[in-house]
């Protein structure tokens, strides 16, 4: 593969700035518009993306393989238990075979290294979808989502809370508020916070942006006038063990009707799903008719496809044509 110098990645939302976030949105938007009409959209015909999952998957490994065959290319699903990243073969070796034969590479792991690693080795884009720290597509397309159903693409201002654990998805969350000038609040019990790296970045972005920040350890101060209440699981994969102690420690921050009604009336009910039904969430919301968690899955396609050709295009990946010869 060629190499160039240009290459972005997308490992962090800390790495987008706000006319990136603007750029992704066109793409997505554009190709949402297209897909909506079942118009074909090949702008990637030929091309190959390399998933690594060194965790389970329904939505980003299905979302992935979809978006790319839209695009008119192809994918690989490499789980850890084929290649055996780190054991079998070094991360490095990995990455630079991967780089000879695919255009885009997508990694879930663990650790943001590991996922650092590969980005330095490949010459190829590399978009991290899901480490321990965070889960940039996820946040991207749970804002589109909400970008659709309100029929705007100005989010600055909206009122949205993070209640449960400051985890992965909440620090993406966080970031990409910052830099869209939203008004995001996270509630969390005490040591679950957001990471200090996320809230000082989100807060340094907000200066310049406008978007308010708050972090607190009561969720009816965060869901007060929030337009939507997001929650996520309170153990996360890899954190299985502790599941008992944080079942008693997050209960008080389940999100029921009782702090539904402490929201906006109306306010949108929002999961990255696997959710563990009963625990953060009741099926009086998750069900409830101000729930958008199937939007928000939805959007993992459409954004993604806009994450993919942004990348490609700043990386110099294009097409395929015919060999008219
Ligand atoms: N929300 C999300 O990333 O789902 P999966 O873990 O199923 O990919
Ligand atoms: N915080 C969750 C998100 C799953 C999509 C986890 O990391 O397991």
């Amino acid at each position: 593969m060629t190499k160039t110098s240009n290459k972005r990645d997308l490992l962090s939302i800390m790495d987008l700035s706000v006319a990136d976030v603007e750029e992704i949105y066109t793409h997505a938007f554009a190709l949402k518009e297209k897909h909506d009409a079942r118009i074909a959209t090949p702008v990637l015909a030929g091309c190959t993306l390399a998933m690594i999952f060194e965790k389970a998957s329904l939505r980003t490994r299905s979302t992935f393989e979809i978006g790319i065959a839209q695009l008119g290319g192809n994918s690989i699903d490499l789980s850890n238990l084929n290649i055996g990243m780190g054991t079998r073969e070094s991360v490095e070796d990995i990455a630079r075979n991967l780089d000879r034969w695919c255009d885009l590479i997508m990694f879930r792991t663990f650790s943001r290294d590991r996922a650092e690693v590969v980005a330095r080795e490949a010459t190829a884009p590399v978009m991290n979808a899901l480490t321990d720290e965070e889960h940039p597509c996820q946040a991207l397309s749970d804002y589109m989502a909400l970008m659709t159903i309100l029929g705007t693409r100005d989010l600055s201002g909206f009122p949205i809370a993070f209640v449960g654990d400051g985890n992965n998805v909440c620090h993406s969350l966080m970031c990409l508020a910052a830099i869209m000038g939203m008004d995001f609040r996270a509630a969390t019990p005490s040591t679950y916070e957001p990471g200090a790296e996320f809230l000082t970045w989100s807060m340094g972005v907000a200066r310049s942006t406008g978007a308010k920040i708050l972090v607190t350890n009561d969720p009816v101060e965060a869901v007060r006038g929030a337009r939507a209440v997001y929650t996520d699981i309170w153990a996360s994969m890899g954190q299985e063990h502790e599941h008992a102690e944080r079942e008693r420690v997050f209960r008080p921050y389940q999100v029921n009707t009782d702090l539904m009604a402490q929201a906006e009336p109306g306010a949108f009910a929002m999961h990255d799903l696997p959710a563990r039904r009963g625990e953060e969430i009741t099926n009086e919301v998750i069900d409830g008719k101000t729930s958008i968690v199937y939007d928000q899955a939805e959007h993992r396609l459409h954004a993604q496809k806009g994450i993919m050709v942004w990348l490609a295009e700043k990386a110099g990946v294009h097409a395929y044509s015919k060999d008219e010869g």
